[in-house]
């Protein structure tokens, strides 16, 4: 019998590569303005804006100016603009009481920005390593991270937070319990419209080294966050965080860091179906910029491919320092 050869190629997938519009066409998926989260570092002082060395492109912001910062992220289309204060090291102490402080500048921007941009939302960082004596997320005795007295802190942090008008409140400090606690506290005094992300899978990583610089953490830190950060080996582990978080009263859950944990992100989306980001950290940004920076990489081209991946990867949106560039871009395009 004669035997008919199978046709070659056997799929011409370069078809809907050809032109542009067959490329938009076939598109899977998309990154817009809506995807992006800003975060930002507020110091004290009145018209500053302070580069951090191992970030370039990302500057610390006195008040002003990160209302001003707010505003041209407003105007881009950024939904959300997440606070980060660089402490000023004479208000680090071991009880971190600075950290709930009505008139904190982490609090005070928030005030500042939702009376001048009330249409950003704004997010904020609960964890007390920028207050903290030696840099931890948590309460330190006797070399120890403290849980459960961290966590009533913690609710404390995010009550003063809520109270400033933050809409979405960020547990980064990965302490047990602590989306449940904030959550009742929440409700008890009658923001039950805050939201909760929770940093709910938090990787013990080096790529946050230049985040610490930019808070002024790095001098401060003593030890490592091997204790409450999860172990990079680990995968399971990160779905029974999210699991007990979203029981404890999460809305939106968060990976970090971002690239390399991108199968992370598939996971938590595909179990869950609840709104997912991941964070695009410092070091990730630091990478790609130091790169750009010596010609070795199109850094325009790697920020939005690097910004699409997570997209691709199943999640909704993306905490990252690219957001005003990559939202100039989109707009541009
Ligand atoms: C602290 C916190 C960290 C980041 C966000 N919140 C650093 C850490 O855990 O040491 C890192 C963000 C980045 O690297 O961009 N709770």
């Amino acid at each position: 019998m004669k035997q008919t050869p199978a046709p070659f190629p056997s799929a011409r997938l370069r078809r809907t590569r050809q032109t542009a519009a067959f490329r938009g066409l076939v598109r899977e998926n998309t990154l817009t303005a809506d995807d992006l989260i800003w975060p930002v570092f507020v110091r004290d002082g009145e018209g500053i804006e302070e580069p951090v060395p191992s970030m370039p492109g990302v500057v610390r912001r006195s008040v002003d100016k990160i209302v001003e910062a707010a505003r041209e992220a407003a105007d881009l289309g950024i939904p959300v603009i997440c606070l980060f204060p660089y402490t000023d090291p004479s208000l680090k102490t071991e009880d971190c009481a600075e950290a709930w402080n009505p008139d904190n500048l982490s609090n005070r921007a928030t005030r500042a920005i939702k009376e001048a941009v009330p249409e950003i939302a704004i997010m904020t960082d609960v964890a007390l390593d920028p207050y903290n004596i030696n840099g931890h997320d948590g309460f330190v005795v006797d070399g120890q991270i403290l849980n459960d007295e961290t966590v009533e802190a913690l609710v404390k942090q995010a009550l003063s937070q809520a109270e400033a008008g933050a809409d979405i409140i960020g547990p980064s400090d990965m302490m047990d319990g602590r989306i449940g606690a904030i959550r009742t506290a929440l409700e008890a005094a009658g923001h039950t419209n805050v939201t909760i992300m929770s940093y709910a899978a938090k990787y013990a990583s080096a790529f946050y080294g230049p985040f610490r610089d930019a808070v002024g953490a790095s001098g401060a830190l003593k030890g490592d966050k091997t204790t409450y950060q999860m172990d990079p080996a680990n995968s399971d582990e990160a779905l029974r965080c999210v699991s007990r978080d979203i029981a404890e009263g999460a809305d939106m859950v968060m990976v970090k860091p971002g690239m390399p944990y991108l199968d992370i992100c598939r996971r938590v989306k595909e179990s869950f179906q609840v709104p997912t980001f991941a964070y695009q950290v410092s070091g990730e940004y630091a990478m790609i910029m130091a790169a750009a920076q010596n010609g070795w990489i199109d850094g325009d081209k790697a920020m939005v491919e690097s910004l699409m991946a997570f997209k691709r990867a199943g999640c909704d949106g993306i905490l990252t320092y690219f957001a005003p560039s990559v939202a100039r871009k989109l707009a541009t395009r």
